[in-house]
């Protein structure tokens, strides 16, 4: 459609960061190819995508485990990027089911890679964690720390990715990839018609806030009020979903024309507690949040943010929205969808 802009594939793109990034690239005037296999999404975000980037995203439903599903797509299909989102991504489960997730994180990343490779597609913008810090880095991380030494499956999954693809870039001097570091990704469109939509049960704060706050959930615990903190409680480098998005679109215009592989942060540079979160969120919700303390959740690292300066200097990227904005978006999002996109 655009005359100028790339056409760019998405794996995973009904998911949260996935679909928010669909919007701005749409917003943005980019054409995008969306595969995903609702593995842990829905097909009902795809009509809201439309309305928001103003046209229809093309679609594929893809599992991108499946080589030959991976190789058709690209045969028939003419896109220049590829943003590779497609992954599980929770950590509890991928300690239970180690095999599960190396085998579904890893195989999609080798799938997109060798497909890229047999038919000329030159750009990849990986969608990474802060995780890959592992534990032994102070904060705040900046790309230069060693990586690796993850605390759990999915992060290892994460670090591997990393490594496969600098490999790949290393043997192709066509090749270009950005990594990006995502830090905490909450918040929602501020449209509220998207949004963050966990099956089950969810695992991290924000969500089960936002439940809490719609009395969709019974408890809200707080993890440990004995670290080495100002409150007691971890601080975490929480990233508006859509200055996430953003960074995607800025990640694709450095690749544009470049080779090599650059890994970055994405996060905001300001550290949170959790009892500032929730006071946050108490404020855009206009309730209070009884919570409980609880004992320490296994594997949490006292205090995590980003060192986001690299983005700032060659991406040209910074966060705009503070965690203001952040809860209010979340509220907008779970007030007016209390059970997610398909009740
Ligand atoms: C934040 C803080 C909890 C739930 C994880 C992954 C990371 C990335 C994002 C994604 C911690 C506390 C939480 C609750 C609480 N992966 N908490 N009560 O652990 O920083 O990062 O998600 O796909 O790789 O490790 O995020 O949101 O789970 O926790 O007190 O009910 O909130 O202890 O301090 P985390 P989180």
């Amino acid at each position: 459609m655009s005359e100028n802009k790339m056409r760019v594939l998405l794996t995973g793109g009904c998911g949260y960061i996935g679909s928010h990034t669909a919007v701005e690239l749409m917003r943005a005037g980019y054409d995008v190819l969306i595969a995903d296999n609702f593995v842990n999404s829905f097909p009902a975000v795809l009509p809201r995508i439309e309305e928001l980037g103003g046209r229809r995203p093309d679609f594929r439903e893809l599992d991108f485990c499946d080589a030959e599903g991976v190789d058709r797509l690209f045969a028939e299909e003419k896109f220049e990027a590829v943003i590779h989102f497609a992954g599980l991504k929770c950590v509890p489960e991928s300690v239970t089911q180690p095999i599960r997730y190396y085998r579904n994180n890893l195989n999609s990343t080798l799938n997109v890679l060798d497909a890229m490779n047999k038919y000329g597609v030159k750009y990849i913008v990986f969608s990474s964690s802060a995780t890959v810090y592992g534990e032994k880095n102070p904060a705040p991380y900046n790309e230069e720390m060693e990586t690796g030494s993850c605390t759990n499956p999915y992060g290892s999954t994460k670090f591997m990715s990393e490594q496969i693809i600098s490999d790949a870039v290393r043997a192709d001097p066509e090749l270009g990839a950005v990594l990006l570091r995502y830090f905490n990704p909450i918040g929602a469109d501020a449209s509220g018609r998207i949004g963050e939509d966990p099956f089950g049960v969810p695992n991290n704060l924000m969500p089960i806030v936002a439940q809490f706050a719609t009395g969709r959930r019974e408890h809200l615990y707080v993890y440990g009020n004995d670290y080495e903190t100002p409150d007691g409680t971890c601080r975490r480098d929480y990233i508006h979903v859509t200055d996430l998005a953003i960074a995607h679109i800025k990640a694709l215009e450095y690749i544009s024309g470049r080779t090599g592989c650059e890994a970055f942060n994405i996060g905001t540079g300001v550290d949170y507690s959790v009892l500032e979160v929730i006071n946050a969120f108490e404020k855009a919700c206009g309730k209070e949040l009884k919570f409980e303390f609880a004992p320490r959740r296994a594997g949490d690292l006292p205090t995590s943010y980003a060192d986001a300066h690299k983005a700032e200097r060659l991406l040209g990227w910074k966060a705009e929205r503070d965690l203001d904005t952040m809860c209010r978006d979340i509220w907008r999002w779970q007030s007016n969808n209390p059970m997610g996109y398909e009740k």
